[in-house]
This record gives C-alpha cells, structure tokens and sequence, in this order.
C-alpha cells in the first residue's frame, strides 16, 4: 500500500503553525494585511479568492478585498497597485489571474512590487529563486516541497522529473528541487519519449493539464508521485493528471485529487503573506 501524502491534514498544519506566529506578531505590534484584487466575476477566480479571504481570516492575516469590474482599464488596475505598493498599511498584493483579456497580464504582474510579491510572479521573485537568494516562491511548487518535507521523503541526490514547464508550477518546481540537492528533469509536451524519462524518476511530478495521463507504465516501482492536476473528467468530476486507481498499487507514495497538492497553494500563500513581516 503506497503512503497517501494527506495535503488537508499538512496544510493545516502550516495554517495552524501560522495562526500562533501571527498571534504573537500581534502582541508586539505587528499585523499583516494581503491585498486581493479580481477584476471582473469569472466563476472559479470568485471561489479561489472566497478561499484565500477564508485562509487569511483564520490565520489573522487582514484581508482588504478589490473587486473591480471587468470593464476595468489596463492603466486603473496599474495605478491600483502602484497605490498598493506605496501603501504602507498594506504587506502582500495578489492580483488573481487570469485577467480580462485586454489586460496585460505580464505588466501588471511586473508593476506589483517585489517586496509584496506574495503571489512569487514578479521577474525579480523568480531571479532570485533560482541564484538562491531569499525571496517569494511560487505557492504551488512551495506547497510541494513541504509536502514532501513533512512525509519525511528525502529529495537530495534523488532522481526528480518533472513533467509540464509552466512559469507557475514546472519552472519553479525545477529551481527548488534543485536547492534541494535533488537531479531535476523538466519534460514538456514536445518531450520524446516521455514514460521512458518519467519511468526512471524517484520522484516524479506531474503538472501536464490532462486529465489520467499519468498511467502504470509512466511511473517507476516505489516512487513518489505528486500530482499537480486539477482537471474534470467526462463526468464533470475533479481528477488529476495521475491515473491513481492505476499508479497506486505501484508506487511508495502518492497524492490524492482532492486533498493533495490543492489545499498547500493557500497555505503557502499564508506563508508569504506572514513572510513579509518575518525579521
Ligand atoms: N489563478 C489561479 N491560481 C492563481 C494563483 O496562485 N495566484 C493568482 N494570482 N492567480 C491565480
């Protein structure tokens, strides 16, 4: 029976852990407060940003809500966040994406200060991820590492692939597992023979987008497989890029969908939020 990485119970763990930090930060002086910007009401930004209000309220992070319309001017949501970023009362700015479409995302991702970068989007952010200097990490890769961390599973010196190179999850995740001392692979979609990279990770992370495209013959015996995939099926129901029924019986360890790798995002935001304060 593989090991079921619980990401309900780890990240509530974080949240938790967050809860007493902020507490005592509160009884020398000091709150935190996270900006939440969405532009416009697409359906699953609306849930995500409910989510992210709800995690802060437990935490004891202030949450100050923007809900701007979708008709919403590029240069209202630049001043917007210039505004954000001189306001000292304000400790963490998210814009949720995706933005309407005649916004540029890039440039309201650059305009948000690095200092406030909670999100881990900003080019600089990213710099410093991968020359190794402090800085905010991108939640999901983040939430990843810790996943793993507080499984006890060992990343250094293991074979690491990681399938899928978006700039929110693949490219982030390679520069952590690198930190770690992990031997990272990075495959995509025009990857040749992708089962015969992925069947030799010890630890493989899938984060392609396709609903079960993970099967049997992708995964190596005993490996740990993480999967990044929120997709829904023919049925309308959420599954992974993992085929679980299939892999499982395989593999040493494994996250579920729900209640992998979803519930760590926030969590780590949480984290970054707590982290602008942090001396
Ligand atoms: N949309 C979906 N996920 C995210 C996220 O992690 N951050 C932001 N800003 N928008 C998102």
């Amino acid at each position: 029976m593989a090991q079921l990485i619980d990401g309900k119970r780890i990240s509530q763990e974080i949240k938790d852990e967050l809860k007493i930090e902020v507490q005592k930060m509160e009884e020398q002086g000091i709150s935190v407060c996270l900006a939440v910007v969405q532009v416009g009401n697409d359906p699953a930004s609306t849930v995500y940003v409910r989510n992210k209000k709800k995690a802060c309220a437990y935490v004891g992070i202030e949450s100050r809500a923007y809900e701007l319309p979708e008709e919403t001017t590029e240069e209202e949501l630049v001043r917007l966040v210039e505004e954000l970023n001189q306001d000292a009362s304000v400790n963490g700015i998210l814009v949720q994406l995706p933005l309407p479409s005649h916004i540029d995302e890039d440039r309201i991702i650059r305009t948000i200060s690095p200092d406030k970068d909670v999100d881990g989007f900003h080019p600089v952010s990213v710099g410093r991820l991968w020359i190794g200097e402090k800085g905010f990490v991108s939640c999901t890769p983040a939430g990843i590492i810790q996943l793993l961390k507080r499984s006890g599973i060992g990343i250094e010196g293991k074979n690491c692939v990681i399938a899928g190179r978006s700039n929110i999850v693949g490219k982030p995740m390679a520069a952590l597992l690198l930190r770690e001392n992990g031997t990272v692979t990075v495959t995509h979609s025009r990857t040749k023979n992708l089962s015969e990279i992925t069947s030799k990770a010890d630890i493989l992370i899938a984060a392609i987008g396709k609903a079960r495209f993970i099967t049997a013959e992708y995964v190596k015996d005993g490996a740990v497989v993480i999967d990044v995939g929120m997709n829904r099926d023919e049925e309308g129901h959420l599954c992974g890029d993992v085929d679980f029924e299939d892999v499982e019986p395989k593999v040493s360890a494994i996250t579920p969908v729900p209640g992998g790798v979803g519930p760590m995002t926030i969590a780590m935001l949480m984290n970054n939020c707590v982290e602008t304060v942090r001396c």
